[in-house]
């Protein structure tokens, strides 16, 4: 068994292709469409922040360099702005730089979307021998208890991977990764098997994988050794259900929270109106809005 470390590190990778918002995603990835008044990745480096960790490593695509600056300060742009006597910008954009002053953030890139196994990879250099939360750029998760602070305490408990999942309807699960588990108590459950895409027959419970996970030195030793899949990728979610064949632990725990899926186009629209709904600055007027569209 691994001696037990904290959770001081999160990874988040950003480098995908985006293919289901082609062509936007060719000039803008998907992880910067805005929700509500923010981009994805902002809703995803709070999280992290509010789950107690303060160093994240991005992994990007050499096209995606930009994405350095979002949460750089841009004093150029304040000079104008103070020269136009634009106070209340320049404290809404102070407001936005002190909310993550205390968070390194390091960017490695990926030089090609080989996966998104084959990114978290990229980001082993910059990970000892710890465990690290993982965040997929394009799930968010509106809850009480920050996701990844859920799956820390289960990780305290059990010092093996967590993976976080969502319950489903059965017809939606063949788009994701079913789970085949053995309930320990509420909410939290040992893995058995890992059912990429399955055939209707194949789905194993109604609880799918979803883009929040804590990762163990186990599984970079693994993606390290995995060869690309069928799709010449490597993915997680395959590398962890070689891990599970031999033998290896790996705990589920069903998250509290809304799972706001921003992968497709209509699953971020939903997403983005969901929480524009949600935000007390926009609601009232947003659902009389609503109503008038016919
Ligand atoms: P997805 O499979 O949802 O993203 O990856 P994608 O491949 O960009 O999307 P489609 O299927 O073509 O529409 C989950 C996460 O892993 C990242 C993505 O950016 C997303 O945050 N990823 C995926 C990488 O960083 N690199 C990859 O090679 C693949």
């Amino acid at each position: 068994m691994e001696t037990q470390k904290e959770i001081k590190k999160a990874i988040i990778p950003v480098a995908g292709l985006g293919t289901r918002f082609l062509p936007l995603s060719k000039v803008l990835s998907k992880e910067f469409f805005p929700l509500a008044d923010k981009p994805a990745i902002q809703y995803i480096v709070q999280e992290i922040k509010d789950s107690g960790i303060n160093e994240i490593i991005f992994v990007i695509s050499p096209q995606q360099k930009s994405i350095l600056n979002y949460f750089k300060k841009a004093p150029e742009l304040e000079k104008i702005l103070a020269k136009r006597k634009k106070q209340a910008l320049l404290d809404e954009l102070a407001a936005f730089h002190n909310e993550f002053k205390g968070i390194k953030m390091t960017f490695v890139i990926q030089k090609e979307p080989k996966g998104d196994g084959h990114a978290i990879l990229q980001a082993a250099a910059h990970i000892k021998d710890e465990p690290v939360a993982n965040s997929f750029g394009d799930d968010i998760m509106y809850s009480q208890t920050p996701a990844l602070a859920q799956l820390i305490s289960i990780f305290k408990t059990c010092n093996a991977p967590v993976l976080g999942l969502k319950r489903l309807p059965r017809d939606k699960i063949p788009a994701y990764g079913s789970v085949a588990v053995e309930k320990i108590s509420s909410n939290l459950y040992k893995i058995k098997k890992i059912i990429e895409k399955p055939q209707p027959d194949e789905i194993a419970s109604d609880l799918v994988i979803m883009g929040r996970h804590i990762l163990t030195p186990d599984v970079f030793a693994y993606l390290k050794k995995a060869k690309p899949g069928k799709k010449g990728e490597i993915v997680l979610a395959e590398v962890l259900s070689t891990m599970l064949e031999e033998g290896k632990q790996i705990y589920g725990y069903e998250l509290a929270g809304e799972w706001l899926e921003c992968g497709d186009k209509l699953k971020w629209m939903k997403s983005f109106f969901y929480l524009t709904l949600k935000d007390s600055k926009y609601r009232e007027e947003m659902k009389d809005y609503l109503k008038t569209i016919k």
